[in-house]
């Protein structure tokens, strides 16, 4: 389904600075992270309470990091080489990303004690889950028919990625009671 990678070019600083995050071009490393939050939304269905707000957490951080990716790299590149109704579909994914944003601040807002707290998280995984089969099956197929260059988009992504998750662990461990990246261990890689 994936396109076989171009051996990577590594001309550019940048590019062999982030060489060792980028070892998927685009569409496959967005379709690695679309796998592992739809694994970690099975992990919360059947984890229990103690351990749902700590899942529901890590899902949010990997929502928003991989949201901002893509709404700050891929999206403005997809609207630059697609045709007008394909455009439709980069702005339709961009709202769909709002509505996953207001659902996350609302988890935020929420103690995993209240009453809709695993409802929320549940229909934020079939939000999801929606929105990425149509990036999957509709957007990311055109992007490897055209001529963007996939592997310095993965570069660039994994780059960002990086930056993201430091920012968003750093003031994680600001908020009080709020739990930082160390603290909340994935029980899906623990367990592996
Ligand atoms: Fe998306
Ligand atoms: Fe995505």
């Amino acid at each position: 389904m994936v396109k076989q990678s171009k051996s990577s070019q590594k001309s550019k600083p940048q590019a062999q600075a982030k060489e060792a995050v980028a070892a998927a071009n685009a569409v496959e490393l967005l379709t690695a992270e679309h796998g592992e939050v739809a694994e970690l939304f099975d992990t919360f269905e059947s984890a229990d309470t103690a351990e749902q707000q700590g899942l529901a957490e890590q899902i949010c951080r990997k929502l928003t990091v991989h949201a901002q990716i893509e709404e700050e790299i891929l999206y403005p590149a997809a609207k630059d080489l697609l045709e007008d109704d394909d455009v439709d579909l980069v702005n339709e994914a961009a709202v769909e990303h709002a509505t996953v944003k207001d659902l996350i601040v609302k988890l935020e807002d929420m103690d995993a004690t209240d009453e809709f707290y695993k409802a929320t998280v549940t229909v934020l995984g079939e939000y999801v889950k929606h929105h990425v089969e149509e990036e999957e099956t509709e957007l990311f197929p055109l992007l490897q028919d055209s001529d963007l260059d996939l592997e310095a988009m993965g570069v660039e992504l994994a780059g960002r990625k990086q930056e993201l998750m430091a920012e968003l662990g750093t003031d994680m461990a600001a908020i009080p009671g709020k739990r930082t990246e160390r603290d909340v261990r994935d029980p899906v890689q623990a367990g592996r």
